[in-house]
């Protein structure tokens, strides 16, 4: 275990095994589909590199980089779109992976955004739900874990850019 943490939340076993779960029913849903992936950076990178190939289905995958943390372990409340360009989803099926969804801010922001772009139906798998209050209206479709309200590092998420290469989800020392 790396030293700056306190205690494992979840296991690589775990996660393997619930991926494989979760990617049977995104695959009950859309197994006959042509998919556009929405992977958000970057907090999501290693949750859907690991879920992308658990979906044998004709897929395109596409990256969009949003923050809303900036570093920090509170939502800054507003979310910001790094890129200039956002894909192409006119008429495309889309499934957004993200790492976590928290406030629900992020996933939200970027649910509309793709709506607006014409997107046939856009549903959203996280790998952890925080059970908690959301600040705007916004549940993910799919969900691997169900987390308490701590803030937590590892398998992509980050404290100040640091941890994201952790293979298990853990909390940090104080
Ligand atoms: C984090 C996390 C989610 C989002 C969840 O991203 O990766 O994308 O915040 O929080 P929310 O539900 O309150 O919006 P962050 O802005 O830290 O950027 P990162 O993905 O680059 O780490
Ligand atoms: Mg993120």
């Amino acid at each position: 275990m790396h030293r700056d943490v306190e205690k494992i939340l979840i296991t690589e076993e775990e996660i393997r095994q619930r991926l494989d779960v979760v990617a049977q029913k995104i695959l009950l849903e859309f197994a006959d589909d042509e998919l556009v992936v929405v992977i958000l950076l970057k907090g999501a990178l290693v949750f859907a590199a690991d879920m992308c190939r658990r979906l044998p289905v004709k897929m395109t995958v596409e990256c969009i980089n949003v923050a809303s943390y900036h570093g920090d372990i509170k939502s800054s409340g507003k979310v910001k779109f790094l890129d200039a360009k956002l894909p192409e989803v006119a008429g495309k099926k889309v499934l957004v992976m993200d790492d976590i969804l928290d406030t629900g801010l992020t996933m939200r922001a970027v649910v509309d955004s793709l709506r607006e772009l014409g997107a046939s139906e856009v549903k959203g798998c996280v790998l952890l739900n925080k059970k908690k209050e959301r600040s705007v209206t916004c549940e993910a479709d799919y969900r691997a874990f169900d987390i308490e309200d701590e803030f937590v590092i590892g398998y992509g998420l980050d404290f100040q850019g640091k941890y994201r290469n952790l293979p298990y989800v853990g909390v940090m020392k104080q």
